[in-house]
């Protein structure tokens, strides 16, 4: 009896700790179409100066092995950040400067499985680079750079 009555208590003491948590919990906004727009194409510049510096290591006599395994780090770190960044709304009705074609919307699976090549061969980019074997990372390179130029064929208007 007692101990029922305790555990009564005791939950509603929860209940009205836990109410007030989950109403205050901030709903994560969505972001504007304006704002998507400038996050992405800030995020694939980031890839673009990593692709860029890793290719560039690798034309060189040297390539260093820590500026390569950053530049993969970065494409891998950034590229899961990248779908989320096309909301309804965000191709060229937003307003503002896009080279994202309307097709990314109509034919959103493909553009989709895109970006999912793009996270498989960049992950497996970090591991290669990580191998240290030049003619590997060579080869992986071109597959990571594969899937970007794909996708930019078919849904990006600037190529
Ligand atoms: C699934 C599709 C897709 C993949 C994969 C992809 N891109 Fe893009 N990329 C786009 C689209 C769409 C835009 C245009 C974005 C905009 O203007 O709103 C873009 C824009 C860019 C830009 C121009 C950014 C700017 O506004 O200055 C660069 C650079 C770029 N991508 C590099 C890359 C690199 C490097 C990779 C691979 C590591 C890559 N992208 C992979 C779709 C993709």
């Amino acid at each position: 009896m007692i101990a029922s009555r305790f555990l009564k208590a005791l939950s509603a003491a929860m209940l009205a700790m836990i109410v007030p948590v989950l109403t205050i919990a901030p709903v994560a906004a969505a972001p504007t179409p304006q704002a998507a727009i400038a996050t992405r194409q800030a995020g694939y510049k980031k890839m673009g100066a990593a692709m860029k510096a890793l290719n560039d290591q690798l034309k060189s006599d040297a390539p260093a092995k820590a500026v390569m395994l950053d530049a993969a780090r970065t494409i891998a770190a950034t590229a899961p950040e990248q779908p989320k960044l096309f909301p309804a709304g965000s191709g060229a009705s937003a307003g503002v400067k896009t080279d994202a074609l309307p097709s990314i919307w109509t034919d959103r699976a493909t553009f989709d499985s895109k970006m999912r090549q793009l996270l498989t061969e960049s992950a497996k980019l970090v591991t290669v680079v990580n191998g240290g074997d030049v003619a590997a990372i060579r080869a992986q390179a071109k597959a990571t750079g594969a899937t970007c130029a794909g996708c930019h064929r078919q849904f990006r208007a600037d190529n």
